[in-house]
This record gives C-alpha cells, sequence and structure tokens, in this order.
C-alpha cells in the first residue's frame, strides 16, 4: 500500500555533495554515505534520507519499503554530449572526424526525416539510456525539427528530465539535412515555445558546428540565446586537427576557433562545447570566464584518433569540464564505461581519475555546470527523485573482484572500470522504476 507515490529504498547510498578534488581520499564534506541508508520517495522527489534505523521511526506504518540491501544507490548518470539519431551507426569504422561525418553520419541522419523512424529510435535510445543507468542528457537531434518532436515526446512519456534540440546546419552539409538559414531559426523558435519548460525538459540551441553554419546562422542564433537566457546551447569545438584547419579558412576574420563563437554571443554559463581538445590556455581562460563547459567525450576522441583531452589544464584556469559519451563517435553510452575511458586518456596525460572525481562528475558535477543541481545530481531532500540502483553481483568478475575490495574508494573504481549494463540493477526517474535489469 503506498500514499502519495511515497516508498522507501533500503541500500547504501552515495551522493556527492561537493567537489571532492583529484586527490586519492575526498575530503569528508564532500560526499554523503550511508551504509544503510533509506531513500524516501514522494511526488516524484526525494522527501528523506538517513540512515535506515533513523528514519524507520517516523515512517507510515503502510509504507512500500524496497529492500536493496548489498546494492549501491547513486544519483542517475548525467550524459553532457550525445547524438541520438547516431544510434545504430556506432562502430562504423572511423578513420578521422570529417571523413567518419561524410561517409556515415550525414546519410544516418537524412532518414530522420521521417517521423516513424524517429520515433522507434528516440525509444530505443531512451531504452539503452535507462539500461546503463543515465537518466538526463543533453542531447543533438538531427536537423529535422521531426526529429527533435519525436525525441520530446518520447521523453515526456517516461517523465524524463532531457536537454536537446534540432541540428542547425546551412552549408557544407547534403541538402536534405541543409537549413534555409533563416528557416532553421524559425523552426527552432517554434521547437522552443512547444518543448522549453514542458515536463521536465529544455531547449539546447544546437549549431552542429562552425564548417556547417553561416555567419548569418551562427549570429541568429545568438539573437535567440540573447533573448531567453534560460535557453541551453551545445556545439562542438576543437575536436580535430582537420577540421581546425577548415575552420581558419571559412572564418578568416576570426583570431582562432572560440573567437567565431564569441562573436556570435554563443558563449555563456549554458553553453557546452564537446570536445576542446586542442585549445590553448588563453582559449581555455576565455571558456572559464564565460562560466561555460567542455564536454570531454573520451571514448570518442580515441575512436576518431581525435587527441589526449587535458583535464589539469582545464582545472588551471577553473574552466567547467563535463563528461559524456558522444554516441555514435562514442563506443559505449555507460557513464562508467565512459569514466573508464577517461582515466585511460587520464593515464595517458599522466592525469590518472579517481572514481570519486569521476563519479562526482557525472552526476552533481555534470548537473552543476549544466545548471540543472538545484533539481538533479544528488540524494537530497527536494531533489527530483532520478536514481540508479548498482549491483556488485552484477556479474561474475565485477564480484569476484568486489569481494576483494577493502574501502569504499575499491569498490568505486571497480564498478568505474569492470561495470557495465550488467551493474545497473534498476534505472529510476521522477520517482518510478523506469528499467530493471532482466
Ligand atoms: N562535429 C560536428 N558534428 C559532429 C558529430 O556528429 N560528432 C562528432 N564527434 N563531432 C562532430
Ligand atoms: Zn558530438
Amino acid at each position: 500500500m503506498t500514499t502519495n507515490n511515497s516508498r522507501v529504498i533500503r541500500a547504501e547510498l552515495l551522493s556527492f555533495n561537493a567537489d571532492p578534488g583529484e586527490a586519492d581520499n575526498p575530503a569528508a564534506q564532500s560526499v554523503s554515505h550511508l551504509e544503510d541508508g533509506a531513500l524516501w520517495l514522494e511526488n516524484g522527489r526525494i522527501r528523506a534520507i538517513d540512515d535506515y534505523t533513523t528514519l524507520a521511526s517516523q515512517l507510515p506504518d503502510d509504507i512500500e519499503v524496497i529492500d536493496h540491501r548489498g546494492k549501491l544507490v547513486m544519483p542517475g548518470f548525467i550524459d553532457s554530449h550525445v547524438h541520438y539519431v547516431q544510434l545504430e551507426i556506432m562502430a562504423s569504422y572511423g578513420r578521422q572526424l570529417l571523413d567518419w561525418l561524410n561517409e556515415y553520419t550525414f546519410p544516418e541522419e537524412c532518414g530522420f526525416a521521417q517521423r516513424e523512424r524517429a520515433d522507434a529510435i528516440s525509444n530505443a535510445f531512451l531504452d539503452e539510456m535507462l539500461r546503463v543507468g543515465t537518466t538526463t542528457a543533453q542531447v543533438f537531434c538531427s536537423s529535422h525539427p521531426n526529429s527533435v518532436d519525436a525525441f520530446f515526446h518520447a521523453c515526456r512519456k517516461r517523465n524524463l528530465r532531457m536537454l536537446a534540440g534540432k541540428v542547425l546546419m546551412d552549408r557544407n552539409a547534403p541538402e536534405a539535412l541543409r537549413d534555409d538559414t533563416f528557416g532553421g531559426i524559425q523552426d527552432t523558435e517554434r521547437l522552443i515555445s512547444e518543448w522549453h519548460g514542458t515536463a521536465r525538459l529544455g531547449y539546447s540551441l544546437t549549431p552542429r558546428f562552425a564548417p556547417t553554419s553561416t555567419r548569418a546562422q551562427l549570429d541568429a542564433t545568438g539573437g535567440l540565446l540573447r533573448n531567453d537566457p534560460s535557453l541551453w546551447l551545445q556545439t562542438h569545438l576543437s575536436e580535430n586537427p582537420g577540421e581546425l584547419d577548415w575552420v581558419a579558412e571559412l572564418f578568416p576574420q576570426s583570431r582562432d576557433y572560440l573567437e567565431v563563437y564569441e562573436q556570435s554571443g554563443l558563449v555563456g554559463p549554458r553553453s557546452t562545447f564537446a570536445h576542446g581538445i586542442h585549445l590553448d590556455q588563453g582559449m581555455r581562460r576565455r571558456l572559464a570566464e564565460h562560466g561555460a563547459n567542455i564536454a570531454f567525450c573520451p571514448s570518442s576522441n580515441m575512436f576518431l584518433g581525435s587527441g589526449l583531452f587535458d583535464r589539469h589544464a582545464a582545472g588551471e584556469v577553473g574552466l567547467n569540464v563535463t563528461y559524456a559519451s558522444d554516441v555514435g563517435a562514442g563506443t559505449d553510452l555507460s557513464g562508467l564505461a565512459t569514466l573508464k575511458a577517461a582515466y585511460q586518456v587520464g593515464q595517458l596525460r599522466g592525469q590518472p581519475l579517481t572514481a570519486w572525481q569521476g563519479l562526482y562528475s557525472l552526476t552533481l558535477g555534470n548537473a552543476k555546470a549544466l545548471s540543472l543541481d538545484d533539481k538533479i545530481g544528488r540524494l537530497a531532500p527536494g531533489m527530483e527523485a532520478d536514481f540508479v540502483v548498482l549491483d556488485p553481483a552484477g556479474s561474475p568478475l565485477l564480484s569476484r573482484r568486489y569481494s576483494r575490495c577493502r574501502t569504499l574508494g575499491e569498490r568505486l573504481f571497480t564498478f568505474m572500470m569492470l561495470g557495465d549494463d550488467r551493474s545497473v540493477l534498476e534505472t529510476w526517474a521522477g520517482g518510478e522504476l523506469l528499467h530493471r535489469r532482466t
């Protein structure tokens, strides 16, 4: 029997209150950890969180208690940059970015003119996200307004908190994907008025990247952002050497790639720039001054041979770094797999990533950088009840390794290096169970 959609999850609970830093062991106040905790859900939010024995005395007699002892509950994972329309071209033999775009990506995105295809892939994508514990993402659709309607519609049906937008591109793309410069802006305005701020959805302006937009389209996008600062913005920046040369050729008036975006007013506190590998310290500082974030996409960067992101250089100037799969160039949707790839990239740069820093980034860190931390990213009273139930017995090898761990830090690192969809027993969003491993 439940009242007001009220129930309790009893499990080990882990959540971050602040950035734990890069040290091997985090400052105690940055982490909330309850060995035998209770998470009280009510009307889609967290009503209370405490030790089970403390909270038990306050609970109504008839409340449902779901016993997940032996499992680890964390806030739902957040993916700051992913293309839902590229789900089915993952693992397409890539060479480098521009070849991969022309050979696989653009042809694939042409199919999203059809609403039925956009509906089908939206649902398949959300199933896969939930299977790996991701409850929020910032998502590129295709350039077809249809593809955005389909995606938001599918998210609203599941009551997910999601950001997404229609790709803007009015040059250097196949005709079937190309916007009429101002037609693309009008389509965007219609989508904003229909979806931005409805249910748990937000609109992210989505100029694909500098080479596929004219200055007029970038300027008009900047105009939309200026008129409504509650919008988000997502694009790509300095991913691949071939791309950098092309941008320099197309925008001779800009002193560097970032200035192309600055000149159109696209760099702000709600702007996410995917990749940002090939930047100098001055560009990183400019991004930091605007409060923008770089989406670090480690599996994608290795897949396309784009380069090794310099996390410490970003940290030195206070530039926010978010973590992202960048599927379809990314090789895995799983946030845990993204952290494993980030650890490996870090090792090659002499910048290993602790599980503390990784899991903070995947939850509260990403939420903060996307200005969503008043709603998601923590297990705390009043927050939306989006969380993942991790299962150390999810696979024989994980279970074997986990049983040897002595500390929480070791157990978290084991999840980060050996975890996958089998490690996710359940994914909850808005206080409802949306995925259970079969
Ligand atoms: N740059 C412009 N478009 C894309 C894309 O779809 N994926 C990646 N990885 N980089 C891009
Ligand atoms: Zn991308």
